[in-house]
């Protein structure tokens, strides 16, 4: 099975064409301060810890796959490294103050995402924060996401991304963190948004097949688009548009 995190060296701030800024604003949402036991899950090439890593907090990192907790480990210094499944993790019960997850649980099955929320409740301390940042999207605007993401995993070969990855719309997001157990969920006001980009894919995802970029457009350009989103064609390049939605759910 072709895993996409095994050899993929470009993370989601180039992907999405994410600031510096929409970073800092996110984990300004957990209200940390010195001493606290802080998180990062899927991790990644570690682009949120990079600034964790400058306060003044014990930091771990979690990630699945080798080779992207080996990127992780170049890119922040001071911190503990778990090659680990978010579903099953390394921790004792109420070790964390804070867990954050940015572009992760979308990736793993519906029924799994239940499972993703009880276990980051269970490694949180009483009161503790978790934070989540994922693609802002109602009924409509998912099912459309979903077809678009999910042909651009079925032309890159991501056979278990085609099966499971499952973007949860913002209603669903809240109900699934209420029956796992977290109270309070919020959902910030925030200016944060992801361009999904076939050009991109196609240097990251298809290792630079044309073709593939090409099919992609073309099936992209057929789909019926919900009027709330914005589909930019430029020179061979097929870009939407779509807000981010961040969370801060309460143990
Ligand atoms: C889209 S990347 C996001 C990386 C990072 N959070 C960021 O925003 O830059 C998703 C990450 O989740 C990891 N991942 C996928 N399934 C996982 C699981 N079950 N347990 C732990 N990590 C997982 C992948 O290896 C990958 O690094």
């Amino acid at each position: 099975m072709k895993s996409p995190y095994e050899g993929i060296k470009r993370g989601c701030q180039y992907l999405h064409g994410f600031g510096k800024n929409d970073i800092s604003f996110f984990l300004g949402l957990a209200g940390l301060r010195d001493g606290m036991v802080v998180l990062d899950a899927m991790c990644g090439e570690g682009a949120l810890s990079q600034q964790l890593s400058k306060k003044n907090i014990e930091l771990h990192l979690l990630d699945n796959s080798g080779f992207q907790i080996g990127r992780a480990k170049e890119n922040v210094k001071g911190a503990e490294f778990h090659i680990g499944s978010v579903l099953e993790m390394p921790f004792s019960d109420g070790t964390f103050d804070a867990v954050f997850i940015r572009n992760g649980v979308y990736e793993v099955s519906k029924r799994s995402q239940i499972k993703l929320y009880k276990e980051v409740l269970r490694v949180l301390k009483k009161g503790g924060l978790f934070l989540s940042w994922t693609l802002g999207l109602d009924e409509a605007q998912r099912d459309f996401v979903q077809a678009f993401v999910g042909k651009k995993d079925k032309l890159a070969g991501f056979d278990d991304l085609v099966r499971n990855r499952h973007l949860m719309t913002r209603s669903e997001l809240s109900s699934d963190l209420k029956a796992a157990g977290f109270s309070n969920v919020g959902f910030p006001q925030n200016s944060i948004e992801y361009v999904l980009s076939t050009q991109k894919w196609g240097k990251t995802d298809f290792l630079g097949d044309k073709k593939k970029v090409s099919s992609l457009n073309e099936y992209v350009l057929g789909l019926k688009k919900p009027a709330s989103l914005s589909l930019e064609e430029h020179g061979g390049d097929v870009r939407l548009v779509v807000s981010a939605l961040l969370s801060v759910s309460q143990k």
